[in-house]
């Protein structure tokens, strides 16, 4: 696997997935009882956005950069909390920003050397579980939590096409195993028909209230180009929609002048 997170961190994708992320687990910190968070690609936690991947890309000048220099409204909390954290924080580490007390989150990811850093960045917090391991294995091995309630993040590096199934099989599999837990997946939208088959492969699951939140930049005519993005989620707490449409509108908007064919769509793929 070639895939290196720090070449990415703070592109527009990211901050489309964690502002959403941040939303979700908000939405779990309403109510008192625990939750338990489970990011099955978790990454490294951190991102120095001075690395010499990220200088090599400068992908986060186009992202978090023109965000925090914007600092839209629907986006404060998000942007608030990376200037605490520090530039760049993944996923994992926004979680664990926001975990209560008796909260708990989970994390897998393959990468020794990546493991070895996200141990660094959360050591010493007993709440926290870090496993080497594969995370569509984990989901198997790993759901229900005992909490029986939560969020499961699937964050994949997308190398290749067939991921789009292991992102719809993991569903179905969280489902099987967690069905009224929250299910986020992040997927990347380069080519139309991927997208529209991925859809309709999670429609034909079975499964009830599920939404896609999708944040185009242009019109997806070069797929080897990353035209957008999107997040499938299972189980959106009360008004994540409305809630989603105006975080992904402010991303969009904070970027900077769009493109033909820009815009955010959110698609029902399963009624409530
Ligand atoms: C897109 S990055 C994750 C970024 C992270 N979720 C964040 O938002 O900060 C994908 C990560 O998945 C890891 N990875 C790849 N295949 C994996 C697998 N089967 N199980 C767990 N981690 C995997 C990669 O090493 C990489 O760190």
């Amino acid at each position: 696997m070639n895939y290196r997170h720090d070449f990415h961190a703070g592109n527009f994708a990211d901050c489309f997935k964690h502002a959403l992320l941040v939303a979700l687990l908000d939405a779990l910190t309403r109510k008192p009882a625990p939750f338990c968070v489970m990011d099955t690609h978790a990454g490294a936690g951190r991102y120095d956005l001075e690395s010499e991947a990220a200088q090599r890309t400068r992908e986060a000048d186009s992202g978090i950069r023109r965000l925090l220099a914007a600092w839209p409204t629907p986006l404060h909390r998000f942007l608030d909390l990376v200037e605490t954290l520090g530039v760049y924080p993944g996923s994992p580490t926004l979680t664990h920003a926001l975990l209560r007390q008796h909260d708990r989150l989970v994390c897998c990811e393959s990468q020794p050397d990546v493991v070895h850093g996200l141990r660094r960045v959360l050591r010493g917090d007993t709440r926290v579980h870090i496993h080497q391991r594969s995370g569509w294995e984990a989901l198997g091995a790993l759901l229900p939590p005992p909490e029986r309630r939560g969020l499961v993040f699937v964050d994949p590096p997308f190398e290749n096409p067939e991921e789009f199934q292991s992102l719809a099989d993991g569903l179905a599999k969280t489902h099987e195993r967690f069905a009224q837990g929250i299910f986020a997946g992040w997927y990347p939208i380069k080519r139309l028909a991927a997208v529209r088959t991925f859809h309709a492969g999670i429609a034909q699951l079975g499964l009830r209230d599920i939404i896609a939140v999708e944040l185009n930049l242009r019109e997806p005519l070069d797929p080897s180009r990353l035209n957008g993005c999107g997040l499938i989620v299972v189980n959106p707490p009360y008004l994540f929609e409305p809630h989603a449409r105006l975080i992904a509108e402010a991303v969009l908007a904070g970027l900077g002048p769009a493109e033909a064919g820009a815009g955010v769509n959110i698609v029902r793929l399963a009624d409530e």
